[in-house]
């Protein structure tokens, strides 16, 4: 008899033995310079935000710019706070789609230049400068034989001045569609080429009515979240979103100091299958966690875990992870209690951000597959204490609210349910992926 619990198991572990070995094997270089061995790693992994035109308060793409930094990048890479990538590598699934994090090798070489003086190097090592494109794209139409998205739907404009406060812009926006149609890929960028100074993210919900939900306005879903560096969201092959007539989209929009005053909107690029042509598999995104008001409760000078579960009343893949907390916001693991007991850490964000609302989409091979039954447990700590730099006021209770002073504690979970008979058929199909590419 065919025992999914045992698959499921199998196919976790086999994900989790095929991520080790690459680190083991990687040399450092003896004595790094910039201009041979960091240069190409600020191209591939800062660059992205620490240029010109982009997020971050300095460009890194010259010694003579990263050199004053040193410290600062000591500091930072050795934590593992930069690149802002806060999944603990020592547990659970370690493949993503848009893993941004350093491996050890690059942390030991960075470290090693730092601490021999950091040296330029060879000017003839230096790899050419990487082209930046300086016009905005769609990163998918070309992929679907498009000029552009089929849908484009615009935040309202918000102007953010020079030298101001942080800001949480939150525009509510009709999509305009008259029917349901069924979206395969969705994009999210900032308006301008100078909006992405400013833009820090941009989080976008669907507010739908849904047809199974007795026509009580359900709780909006997460659609999209855009993060400097994030190109958007491919469905899996013959999975889509659905989206409904009547539908908003509510956009929440995170603004910083770009050095000058600067107008722009969101622009967030839906592209729709076909009509007619209809996926099998619904991704929806699910908040896991417990959110109700009386949920958090977090006495002054205290570090708090709140635990909450989620049964799955369907076999399903988890596609994605985003914790979501605000100041106080310590940690977050998501784990997979089996219909027969055993338990499974999916993911752990040990140092999370408020910053920082990374979206972790687990790689093709790594989503968990779960069976049907299966509890899915998400912890969140707090940390009400002196400690935590983000810590406004450690001497006040904090609960439950939508201000970033008061707490939430709940992650965004992208899944899409399967039937079992098609369960058993993709954990059958992945174990003999693995197992070939294993014995290669
Ligand atoms: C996704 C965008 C992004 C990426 C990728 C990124 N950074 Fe940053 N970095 C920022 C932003 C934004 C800040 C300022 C806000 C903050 O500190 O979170 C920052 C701050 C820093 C600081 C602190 C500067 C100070 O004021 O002391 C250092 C150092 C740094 N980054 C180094 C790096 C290095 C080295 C890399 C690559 C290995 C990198 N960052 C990758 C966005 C990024």
């Amino acid at each position: 008899m065919f025992d999914a619990r045992f698959a499921a198991a199998r196919a976790l572990a086999l994900g989790a033995v095929l991520a080790l070995p690459s680190a083991a094997f990687a040399e450092v270089p003896k004595n790094p310079t910039f201009t041979k061995d960091i240069a190409p790693i600020f191209q591939e992994k800062c660059e992205v935000c620490h240029r010109p035109d982009s997020i971050a308060p300095m460009p890194l793409r010259t010694y003579q710019e990263a050199r004053p930094w040193a410290r600062s990048i000591r500091a930072r890479v050795e934590s593992r706070q930069m690149p802002p990538w806060h999944i603990d590598k020592t547990v659970g699934i370690q493949e993503f789609k848009n893993d941004r994090s350093l491996s050890d090798e690059q942390i030991a070489t960075i470290l090693a230049w730092i601490d021999r003086g950091a040296p330029q190097g060879d000017i003839r090592d230096m790899p050419p400068a990487k082209i930046w494109p300086v016009e905005q794209g769609w990163n998918y139409a070309a992929i679907f034989g498009q000029k552009e998205p089929d849908l484009i739907i615009r935040s309202t404009p918000w102007t953010h001045r020079a030298g101001a406060n942080d800001t949480w812009w939150k525009p509510i926006v009709r999509t305009g569609i008259t029917e349901p149609r069924w979206v395969r890929a969705i994009e999210v960028r900032p308006g301008t080429v100078k909006g992405r100074t400013i833009t820090h993210h941009a989080n976008v919900d669907i507010d739908q009515v849904e047809e199974d939900s007795g026509g009580v306005r359900a709780v909006p879903g997460r659609f999209m979240e855009w993060a400097v560096g994030k190109e958007g969201e491919l469905m899996r092959p013959n999975t889509g979103k659905l989206m409904l007539p009547g539908s908003r989209i509510a956009f929440d929009i995170h603004y910083s100091d770009g050095g000058e005053t600067v107008t722009d909107y969101i622009e967030l690029g839906v592209y729709f299958y076909p009509k007619g042509q209809e996926p099998k598999y619904r991704q929806s995104l699910l908040r896991m966690g417990d959110t109700g008001v009386s949920a958090i409760d977090i006495p002054p000078n205290t570090i708090k875990a709140t635990e909450s579960y989620v049964t799955l009343r369907q076999a399903a893949r988890i596609e994605s992870f985003q914790p979501h907390m605000h100041l106080r916001g310590k940690a977050m693991s998501m784990e997979a209690i089996l219909p027969g007991g055993e338990r499974f850490v999916l993911s752990h964000v040990a140092e999370f951000s408020f910053n920082w609302h990374n979206a972790y989409i687990y790689a093709d091979d790594a989503a968990p597959l779960l069976p049907k039954g299966t509890v899915i447990k998400v912890t969140a700590w707090h940390d009400n204490t002196a400690a935590n730099k983000a810590n406004p006021d450690p001497n006040v209770w904090v609960g439950y609210g939508d201000r970033t002073v008061d707490e939430m504690g709940h992650a965004w979970v992208n899944v899409t349910y399967l039937s079992d008979e098609d369960y058993r058929e993709e954990i059958a199909t992945r174990q003999e992926r693995l197992r070939s590419s294993q014995q290669q």
